[in-house]
């Protein structure tokens, strides 16, 4: 197992966290089990943040999947909220105040900031990665681009599992 210290938010622990999702990945095949040790390396070396997770296309939903933090809604429709719009786009959306954010479902009323990323399989949206912070603005390009990393790495390993 990965060697994890605490993170405190700077480029190395940044890098360090991409690395950990990177070796969890490697050898694994089981999607549930590599989604929660993914959603727990976010949790460790991100730091401020409240909610590190995933939700999975099914039909026209998006239903929750292994994460940390608090208990989510389990069930999105297509298009809606901050999910369903990368989901929709296959694009990431970061929305540094979801006070801000029209539709925007609120699952943890501590959370102020938010990134997803969509995940692909055979080219076509497979879920998301969704992380939430407590601090408005948290994810700017350096969060942002590691966690970019994180999705390319999933969407790889959704490729062979
Ligand atoms: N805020 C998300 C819903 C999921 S929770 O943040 C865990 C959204 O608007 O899609």
């Amino acid at each position: 197992m990965v060697d994890i210290q605490k993170g405190q938010g700077s480029q190395t622990d940044l890098d360090l966290m991409v690395e950990a999702v990177k070796n969890v990945l490697a050898g694994e095949t089981d999607l549930i089990a590599a989604l929660a040790n993914s959603s727990a390396l976010i949790m460790v070396y991100l730091g401020d943040i409240n909610w590190a997770g995933f939700y999975l296309r099914k039909g026209t939903e998006l239903v929750l999947g292994p994460f940390q933090g608090l208990p989510a809604c389990t069930r999105i429709a297509e298009g809606k909220g901050v999910c369903g719009k990368a989901a929709a786009e296959g694009k990431p959306v970061i929305v540094p105040n979801v006070h801000e954010f029209p539709g925007h479902i609120a699952c943890d009323a501590n959370s102020n900031a938010e990134i997803v990323i969509p995940l692909f399989k055979g080219g076509r949206v497979y879920g998301v990665l969704d992380v939430d912070s407590p601090r408005l603005n948290r994810f700017s390009s350096p969060e942002a681009d590691a966690l970019t990393k994180i999705g390319d790495l999933l969407s790889a390993f959704l490729e062979r599992c």
